[in-house]
């Protein structure tokens, strides 16, 4: 999206606008296309669709407003006008108040935030940048009182910092950092655990509250599971290959059925520099990872992040880490057996047998879907016999077959091709390297998967996968079929016998993304979709207690799909099936992480992420957006303060549920 850093890419590198690192080209299970679509779907859009065609017929017009009339959409609320501004816009009447900023302090002693004056200590006392995941765990069961846990993905220096950026033809150059704007990024990166409650029906921040706590790219944590005491995780600082220093591009995560923060680092690739020595054993391995490639400049102050002089520290990222949030005090474990790529998500379900199942997508271009379930089984009555379940079970990577079945290929050392022939000792070997694993196993390449989202109420399970415009028509399958898919799609998956254990299913595509009333896109929104209702380039995603599926999307903009980033709603079930609708967009620049829609279904957080980045390709601003020329400087909108990432509590006026 923001080519226009030579030094910071990080916008690009959010978007893994790279190549792909799948260097194989193991299974596109033929030249055969078969868009799936449901028949009653495929039924229903025919009907309507010759009959719009023939408006000059008033016979036509009623047989479309009865195809309209069976179409019961789950979802009631006034749609949002897509478009791009300055600002943020909800469905009439609801509020959507900002709740917490960068640069917000969440501690009693958080000083003032003070964007001409940060330092790396304020800003590990403060709210961090570029929220992302967000969750929530109740505090006694309320949905009005509880712990927000909410990623810090990654920084953008140039909306960030004052006095670093230069515009030269039309493009910024952002100047090398010091030690101490890299110490600022380092700790703004990471996670926040912040008390809320709602009183009078508005969202506050405790900002005593005993639990919170900041975690940054400096917190101390533990390598749990398979990979732990590896001597491919010891470092110059580390012997015992335990002791791990921060979590890095915490991307989407989850919350766990026991109460625990689970968060995803995915793309770790861009905080190491330098060359691997010559005889290392990590070449294949990082390069499948894509490691090194150096937006930020972290390894020129500190050694761990320079490969030449630490070559295993980048094994140590790329996992799911969980955070206990009940002791602001506990070390954060990185959970090795989920395996270690690209992480997005973690959410999670119980399967019937009391196993608990994750969810994992690997965020790059031709790479896999996962899962992993637990050896043992949830305790709903002693929470703290959950608290290890997460370092003994079986990681699963996903084959999506052509007549519409799903294989779950356990990746496991010992079974089938991850053994010592092909390089493989140990369970360690394959969980470092889970995606040489997944290639030799044969699992399908997919179109970036992002979010996966397990639903509880109809028992199927939501795959957003966000785009991939390196797909060539020789490669293309039933899972993935469409060539330079730049709008992405949504995949639905029914495990056997609705267990989610099951290492068997069947899938379908919910979706495919982009402008219908383009025929070449070939995006499949039903029919009911109003012009601001299809989107681009879904990427996380929130299934409601109802059951109802939400949506966010990175990567809509004026050049894209005219219009920002934001939430839609989408109908899963019967007639109204593929039928979305926009709720909340984001201003210029953003993009749109979360949502999050609370147990009581009366309040949804959203988080917009890196506002005011770009700005060109908008006809109210149509140049490069930086700290001192913002496109926008949401959500202040004050001369001295920069544009802020931020999550925003969204209410219906009067008290509710959302979209009901
Ligand atoms: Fe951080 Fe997959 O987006
Ligand atoms: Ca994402
Ligand atoms: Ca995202």
């Amino acid at each position: 999206m923001n080519d226009q850093t030579p030094v910071f890419k990080t916008s690009q590198l959010e978007a893994n606008e790279g190549p792909g690192h799948n260097p194989t080209d193991n299974p596109t299970m033929g030249e055969l296309i078969a868009a799936r679509f449901s028949r009653r779907g495929f039924l229903k859009g025919s009907l309507a669709v010759s009959a719009i065609a023939a408006t000059v017929s008033p016979m036509a017009l009623m047989l479309a407003d009865d195809a309209r009339a069976e179409t019961k959409s789950a979802f009631n609320f006034e749609e949002v006008e897509a478009g791009i501004d300055e600002k943020h816009h909800v469905a009439a009447g609801y509020d959507a108040d900002v709740l917490l900023r960068w640069g917000d302090g969440i501690f009693a002693d958080s000083p003032e935030f003070d964007p001409r004056n940060q330092t790396p200590e304020s800003q590990a006392k403060q709210f961090g940048y570029n929220n992302d995941y967000v969750g929530y765990i109740p505090i006694d069961g309320s949905s009005e009182h509880g712990l927000l846990v909410v990623n810090h993905e990654y920084t953008n220096e140039h909306l960030m910092f004052p006095g670093i950026v230069k515009v030269a033809e039309g493009k910024i150059e952002v100047a090398p950092a010091d030690k101490k704007r890299v110490d600022i990024e380092m700790a703004a990166h990471g996670g926040s655990v912040v008390e809320i409650k709602k009183t009078d029906g508005k969202w506050q921040v405790i900002k005593d509250g005993k639990l919170n706590r900041r975690i940054t790219a400096n917190t101390e944590m533990q390598l749990s599971g398979p990979v732990a005491g590896h001597d491919r995780v010891k470092t110059n600082a580390d012997s015992s290959g335990t002791k791990v220093f921060g979590m890095i591009n915490n991307c989407s995560g989850g919350v766990t059925p026991w109460g625990t923060y689970v968060s995803g680092e995915e793309n770790i690739h861009g905080y190491f520099l330098g060359k691997l020595p010559e005889d290392s054993k990590e070449a294949a391995n990082y390069k499948r990872m894509g490691i090194p490639e150096g937006v930020y400049e972290w390894g020129k102050f500190h050694d761990r992040f320079d490969l030449s002089k630490d070559p295993n520290e980048a094994n140590r990222f790329g996992w799911v880490v969980e955070i206990d949030v009940n002791d602001p005090n506990s070390i954060p474990k990185k959970r090795t057996a989920l395996g270690r790529f690209k992480h997005e998500g973690a959410d999670s379900i119980v399967a019937k047998d009391g196993r608990v199942v994750f969810y994992l997508g690997d965020d790059e271009r031709f790479d896999y879907v996962y899962k992993f379930v637990t050896a043992g089984k949830f305790n709903p009555d002693d929470r703290s016999a959950n608290l290890d379940l997460l370092d003994e079970g079986t990681l699963y990577v996903a084959k999506f077959d052509v007549d519409g079945t799903i294989e779950w290929l356990p990746v496991v050392f010992g079974q089938g091709p991850l053994t010592e022939a092909n390089g493989f000792h140990s369970q360690a070997d394959v969980l470092i390297e889970t995606r040489r694993a997944g290639d030799l196993l044969g699992a399908t390449k997919m179109d970036r998967p992002e979010d996966i989202g397990p639903n509880g109420v109809n028992g199927k399970v939501y795959v957003m996968l966000t785009n991939n415009t390196k797909r060539k028509d020789d490669q293309l399958d039933a899972a993935n079929p469409r060539a330079k898919n730049a709008f992405g799609h949504i995949i639905e998956i029914a495990e056997e016998d609705g267990n989610f254990a099951a290492t068997k299913g069947k899938w379908e595509i919910l979706l495919k993304c982009g402008d219908p009333s383009v025929a070449d896109v070939g995006a499949s929104f039903s029919t009911d979709t109003t012009k601001n209702g299809w989107f681009g380039m879904p990427d996380n995603c929130a299934v409601d207690a109802d059951g109802r599926l939400w949506v966010s999307t990175d990567g809509n903009s004026p050049k894209a799909t005219g219009r920002t980033d934001g939430i839609w709603a989408v109908d899963t079930e019967g007639a109204a099936r593929a039928t979305s609708k926009l709720f909340f967009r984001v201003p210029v620049g953003a993009e749109m992480c979360g949502p999050l829609v609370l147990p009581d279904m009366a309040t949804m957080m959203v988080a917009v992420q890196h506002p005011g980045d770009g700005g060109e390709d908008w006809e109210g601003f149509g140049r490069p957006s930086y700290y001192e020329d913002l496109s926008t400087r949401w959500p202040d909108f004050k001369d001295d303060m920069p544009v802020r990432p931020a999550v925003v509590a969204i209410t219906k006026k009067g008290g509710g549920k959302i979209g009901v």
